[in-house]
């Protein structure tokens, strides 16, 4: 759907309801708020609001769930990405070392947050219970660790190059502690039994996967098999049901859904 058939049917929306068709919920008109702000015609051509008016009751289930996860945690839904960064300082205070905690880590001193450690670890015991071992290649990372890398990424391939494939200080979801490379962080990943159980079942522990295939004008970044962030279920199931799977739409639309609340 374009973003005109949107600003019309919400103009038409406007124009029949004092007439016979029931008032739209506050919510319904937040979504549609939100929706056009960030002009979501993006989302599987514009599938994205006549999916929610097909299932309310299951889209704000998900969605009430992940807005008071995102109230709860205020860095959980954060927006990080190439326009929106964490400060130099900015150290989670939750981490967790993974070391002696029975997961596969590719070297010792692993961190992550409290909460995607604890995810983590259900996961991979789900994981083990299918035959398959999900390995840590990298986890939290710091402002001067990330700085160090994208420096190295640029000495190696260029700056322009380095900034599709990893991102500046500040700007990585690695800083959050919660996001976690598995693997062996190339795109033979993506061919393994690990990546493909990651692909159908990492939402289940609200993991979801950062850079999809195809999408790098949308995140900034080439596709990343072996990239997820721990998210929370309720966001994981909301992104995969509603937004394509694509978690930069759902972190636009939480953002803006917020705005378009009048509490707030
Ligand atoms: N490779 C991802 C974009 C990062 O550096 O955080
Ligand atoms: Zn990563």
């Amino acid at each position: 759907m374009k973003k005109a058939p949107v600003v019309l049917f919400f103009a038409l929306a406007l124009v029949v309801d004092t007439d016979c068709v029931p008032k739209q919920s506050p919510k319904m008109v937040q979504v549609e708020a939100a929706a056009t702000a960030l002009g979501l015609s993006q989302v599987e051509s514009g599938a994205f609001l006549a999916r929610v008016r097909q299932g309310t009751g299951r889209f704000f289930e998900l969605l009430d769930a992940a807005m008071a996860d995102r109230t709860t945690d205020a860095k959980l839904l954060a927006r990080v990405d190439k326009s929106k960064s964490l400060p130099r300082d900015y150290e989670p205070s939750d981490l967790v070392q993974l070391d002696g905690k029975s997961l596969s880590v590719s070297r010792p001193g692993h961190r992550l947050r409290k909460p995607a450690f604890e995810a983590l670890v259900v996961m991979s015991a789900a994981a083990k219970a299918d035959g398959l071992s999900l390995t840590i290649s990298s986890a939290y990372r710091s402002y001067s660790y990330q700085e160090s890398l994208f420096t190295r990424n640029v000495a190696e391939m260029g700056e322009k190059e380095a900034s599709r494939v990893s991102a500046r200080p500040g700007s990585s979801q690695h800083q959050l502690g919660t996001a976690i490379d598995f693997g062996s962080i190339t795109d033979a990943f993506a061919l393994t039994p690990a990546s493909k159980w990651l692909v159908a079942n990492a939402r289940r522990f609200g993991f979801s996967l950062s850079y999809p295939k195809g999408m790098e004008s949308v995140t900034g970044y080439v596709w990343e098999s072996w990239h997820y962030r721990y998210i929370g279920k309720a966001a994981a199931s909301l992104q995969a049901e509603y937004f394509d799977g694509v978690q930069h739409y759902l972190i636009l639309f939480l953002d803006a859904y917020r705005l378009a609340q009048p509490n707030r």
